[in-house]
């Protein structure tokens, strides 16, 4: 759609140059004040990331209704159910390969169909980190579901902790909001809750997903075969700083 970036607020681009991230580089003492509020070394470059192919800027709420977003949606399962349970609040729900977001665009089609209008719901079919950098203004979402993620295991980097990109991610989020990652995998679980207390300095809340529990395919396929799954819950607190607070990506 677009060939020329902007970045909205020139005073906040300042905040992304080199000076600025060796001051967040280190984890500093917690007697000593931070620049930030985290201790994330490696910066996002949010300006060199091209928007998503036909993309197109998604509508979201303006009044009180709540703003959620699903990353990894797969079939879509969790998200269809989490739009009809919740009908006052919007959510996006993004899927990046083509078979499985085809699943869950069928299926929300065949609900549309039959009559249910589930105008709150928005499945895209996308890479979530460009989808999110040039969608999601800062300061925008109540929560954020994270629900078995590919657990990475000879790429580290590329875990969603261990990525430059949550930073953008938790400067899209509110202050009081939630991000919340489900891993059958315990050492990705427990290294997640590493980072978010000894980098990201969130607080954060890991307990055992109930055996119960059907939300995703993923889970399902998990709990039957008794392994344990876990929840973390990390929580932004209020006056939390990222280096991208005032940032918003604009395509001409
Ligand atoms: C293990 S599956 C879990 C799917 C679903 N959440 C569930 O629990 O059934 C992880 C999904 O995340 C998707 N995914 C991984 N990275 C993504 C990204 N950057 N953007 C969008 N989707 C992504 C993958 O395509 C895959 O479908």
């Amino acid at each position: 759609m677009a060939n020329k970036i902007d970045v909205v607020n020139d005073v906040a681009n300042k905040s992304i140059n080199q000076g600025d991230l060796r001051i967040a580089n280190q984890c500093e003492p917690k007697s000593k004040p931070l620049k930030y509020s985290h201790c994330f070394a490696r910066a996002f470059q949010p300006d060199k990331l091209r928007p998503p192919r036909a993309f197109t800027r998604p509508v979201l709420p303006h009044s009180k209704r709540k703003l959620v977003l699903e990353i990894g949606a797969g079939k879509g399962k969790h998200a269809i159910e989490y739009a009809k349970l919740n009908p006052d609040e919007v959510l996006i729900a993004i899927e990046r390969t083509q078979g499985k977001y085809q699943a869950f665009a069928k299926e929300v089609h065949k609900i549309r169909q039959a009559g249910e209008k589930l105008e709150n719901l928005t499945p895209i079919h996308a890479d979530a980190i460009p989808y999110v950098t040039y969608a999601i203004p800062p300061n925008c979402l109540d929560s954020v579901y994270l629900l078995y993620p590919n657990p990475e295991p000879h790429n580290p980097n590329q875990r969603w902790l261990n990525m430059p990109f949550f930073e953008f991610l938790l400067s899209r989020v509110k202050d009081g909001g939630q991000i919340i990652l489900v891993s059958n995998i315990a050492e990705y679980m427990q290294e997640a809750k590493h980072q978010a207390e000894a980098i990201w300095r969130l607080p954060c809340v890991l307990e055992p997903v109930p055996e119960d529990s059907q939300r995703t395919h993923f889970e399902i396929k998990y709990l039957a075969r008794g392994e344990v799954c876990q929840q973390l819950t990390l929580s932004k607190p209020k006056g939390y700083r990222t280096r991208f607070d005032h940032i918003y990506l604009i395509t001409s």
